[in-house]
């Protein structure tokens, strides 16, 4: 079924580790308030939480880049923080993961993008969400377009990980440029700025409001893949399909379509972060895209099955390759 075998797996990790990446683009914090529920409020019908835990996460492209270190690459981070408290804790964490933050610019005037959840005995019971998408003044656009051209030049590859909470702009992706291998996950709206990158890699629900063309069998899925081809005058389009696995289509003729190889989904939430994470680590590392594409098929069914938004580690996608070859 499968052509990525385990040996060519575990000499891609090898050739993948202290690969450099760049991550552009929407950075975020997920706030967790874990707690108990036992009454509800004297002051409104609502519940009262007894909080037992407090926790922060990186969320957007955040979880990108926490997908590439659990890889062991090098990441560079350019993006935004607001003037808060939050700021420092972005930093914090992404210092953590031992990931480069010189990239990260703070915003006055500007929230940092920050999504509060409150959740009692598993179930979220609300969410709150701190976030300007405006975009960011021509100053600011050009201090960072000026850091990604010079962070290009010295990664394997860039990834352009658009949330649209307003910093990705044509300016900024035409920096990306300096590096040869681009990949963009992609957002409709934004969809213009991401032309001439290497690889795009919508979902289908994306591809189909981005083509104008209705996914509904392999005819149309081709249709929606040759047309963003064309829109973006890109490489590779590579179109993941939830439940479906996932389907690649190259300027080259170039095409491969493969089914989902999760073994038990729990949280499909931030499987499109690993997809693009795991591609663009194994171009850098000289993968062939089919089997860059098979391995992030692996990745994001290791993902899935995990709460929340996660990473996979080599040894946890060597796990699900091994009994399918
Ligand atoms: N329900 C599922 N069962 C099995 N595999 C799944 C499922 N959902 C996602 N996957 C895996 O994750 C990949 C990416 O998922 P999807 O196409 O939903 O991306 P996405 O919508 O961008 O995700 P998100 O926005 O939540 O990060 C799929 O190609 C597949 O390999
Ligand atoms: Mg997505």
């Amino acid at each position: 079924m499968t052509s990525l075998m385990v040996p060519d797996a575990r000499t891609l990790f090898e050739r993948a580790r202290g690969r450099k990446i760049l991550v552009v683009g929407d950075l975020m914090i997920d706030e967790w308030i874990w707690g108990t529920v036992t009454r509800i409020s004297p002051e409104a019908p609502v519940p009262v939480v007894a909080v037992a835990d407090h926790s922060f996460t990186l969320g957007g492209a955040g979880n990108v880049a926490n997908n590439l270190r659990a890889l062991e690459a090098g990441v560079v981070f350019a993006g935004v923080v607001g003037n808060d408290a939050f700021a420092a804790h972005v930093r914090e964490l992404l210092r953590n993961e031992q990931v480069d933050d010189s990239g990260v610019f703070e915003i006055r005037d500007r929230p940092t993008t920050r999504k509060t959840r409150i959740v009692a005995h598993s179930q979220q019971v609300v969410r709150a969400d701190w976030e300007s998408t405006a975009s960011l003044e021509a100053a600011r656009r050009s201090d960072l377009a000026d850091f990604v051209r010079s962070a290009a030049a010295r990664c394997d590859a860039v990834i352009l990980s658009d949330y649209a909470k307003g910093l990705l702009c044509r300016e900024i992706v035409e920096a990306a440029s300096a590096c040869a291998l681009v990949l963009a996950d992609p957002k409709p709206e934004n969809i213009a700025l991401f032309r001439g990158v290497t690889c795009v890699a919508p979902n289908a629900g994306e591809a189909a409001t981005i083509t104008g063309i209705a996914i509904s069998d392999e005819a149309s899925l081709e249709r929606a893949g040759l047309r963003l081809i064309e829109l973006l005058d890109c490489r590779y389009a590579i179109i993941t399909r939830g439940e479906h696995g996932m389907a690649l289509f190259g300027r080259a003729g170039e095409r491969l379509t493969i089914p989902s190889v999760a073994r038990t989904v729990y949280d499909v939430s931030g499987a499109g972060d690993t997809v693009i994470a795991v591609l663009a680590l194994a171009l850098a590392a000289g993968a062939p895209i089919e089997q860059a594409m098979e391995l992030a098929n692996f990745a994001a069914g290791a993902v899935v099955a995990k709460l929340g938004t996660a990473t996979a580690s080599p040894e946890e996608i060597l796990a699900l390759l091994e009994p399918a070859t």
